[in-house]
């Protein structure tokens, strides 16, 4: 009971109160409303939340987080078309151009020269979530059939061009699982608006992106010349299905993640050399790797999906928040203090873990009694 005498509410339900308290009225969903740095909605985030959404039986609230992308392209179309003439001549384009990857409250993007803000994967993440929208019941109305033109033909006007991945790093550089977020989103958008396979850059988009992921030793690993495998590979495969678990490249690089990544302690590192906050264990990965093994069925795997459940579940504080992440088994533990000065703890509540905590809860709970969600 808490303090008001109420019951305290189960972790699916603090992550649903979680979720809800960070969508503002615009639909926006920011992604650690309480973290000095994490008051933004970034397409990636939401993308992710609103799967979870889905998934949960809120659709109500994911179909305003996608109203929201959809304003935002459609304002932001000028600019796209800016980008996509610069990539066309084989040039970068600059801030002024390209859709930023974060948004304030109020819809402004977040102009902060020390942090990268050109991230592909984004808008490919939106379209796989829009699709995945759809097939729980959405409608594509106006805006989105709009929204999802413009966001595939910058995709296919852009998808070679160097950018930040999904950890906001390395922007000189050609990221696998941006690609992969960029494949999936694309053959989102063909599914919803199929005229779009006739559009040649998309044409070729489709064709040559598999054969552009960086591989060592038959394993996808971050990019071309860097052979370290990184958590965010395994969204390939779940949720995005774009390979089977099976797939014997897919496979290969699962192999080296839980070599390389899956930490002793429970949960996924998002590289070996990670040092964002000590490089902890993150919830988001521990879920999708969990998803994987779920898509995989070797034996064991269910067993070792419900223990990612677990880990995920006895990481929440005792308000039912769930951590960005985790530093028991941090990579770099004499890197934990800088970031604490520079930014305080890290992001706890993070609305993508708890997002990522609803998706894998909801798969398993097809597949297994999983009891009542812990309170
Ligand atoms: C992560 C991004 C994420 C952002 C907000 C960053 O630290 O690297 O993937 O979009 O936090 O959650």
């Amino acid at each position: 009971m808490t303090e008001q005498g109420t019951v305290a509410p189960n972790l699916v339900e603090a992550s649903l109160r979680v979720i809800s308290a960070g969508q503002t009225a615009s639909g926006a969903i920011l992604a650690g409303p309480t973290f000095s740095q994490y008051g933004y909605c970034w397409f990636r985030d939401g993308a992710f939340i609103a799967e979870a959404l889905d998934k949960a039986g809120r659709r109500d609230w994911s179909v305003r987080f996608h109203g929201w992308v959809a304003k935002v392209l459609l304002a932001e179309a000028g600019s796209q078309e800016r980008a996509r003439a610069v990539a066309r001549a084989g040039g970068v384009p600059g801030p002024d151009d390209y859709l930023h990857c974060r948004y304030d409250a109020d819809g402004r993007p977040s102009h902060d020269e020390t942090w990268p803000a050109f991230q592909l994967d984004g808008p490919g993440i939106w379209l796989w979530s829009l699709a995945h929208h759809l097939l729980h019941g959405g409608q594509l109305d106006g805006d989105l059939h709009a929204a999802v033109q413009i966001a595939a033909r910058y995709l296919g006007d852009l998808w070679e061009t160097p950018c930040s991945d999904a950890w906001e790093e390395h922007e000189d550089r050609v990221h696998t699982s941006t690609l992969a977020a960029i494949r999936a989103g694309i053959e989102a958008a063909v599914s919803m608006v199929p005229e779009l396979a006739g559009e040649a850059a998309i044409g070729r988009l489709r064709d040559e992106v598999g054969g552009r992921m960086a591989m060592t030793d038959g394993a996808y690993t971050k990019w071309d010349g860097n052979p370290e495998v990184d958590g965010s590979l395994l969204w390939m495969a779940a949720p995005y299905e774009s390979v089977s678990a099976d797939e014997p490249q897919f496979a290969a690089t699962l192999e080296r993640i839980e070599s390389d990544i899956v930490s002793d302690g429970g949960g996924v590192h998002r590289y070996r050399s990670d040092t964002y906050y000590g490089g902890g264990a993150w919830p988001v990965l521990a879920s999708a790797y969990a998803r994987v093994l779920l898509r995989r069925d070797a034996p064991g795997d269910l067993d070792r999906a419900v223990a990612g459940l677990r880990w995920i579940e006895a990481q929440a504080d005792d308000q039912g928040h769930l951590p960005e992440q985790v530093a028991d088994h941090a990579l770099a533990p004499h890197r934990i203090d800088e970031w604490r000065e520079l930014w305080g703890e890290s992001a706890q509540p993070l609305l993508w873990s708890h997002a990522a905590y609803l998706s894998l809860r909801a798969e398993l709970a097809e597949r297994v009694d999983l009891g009542p969600p812990p309170a």
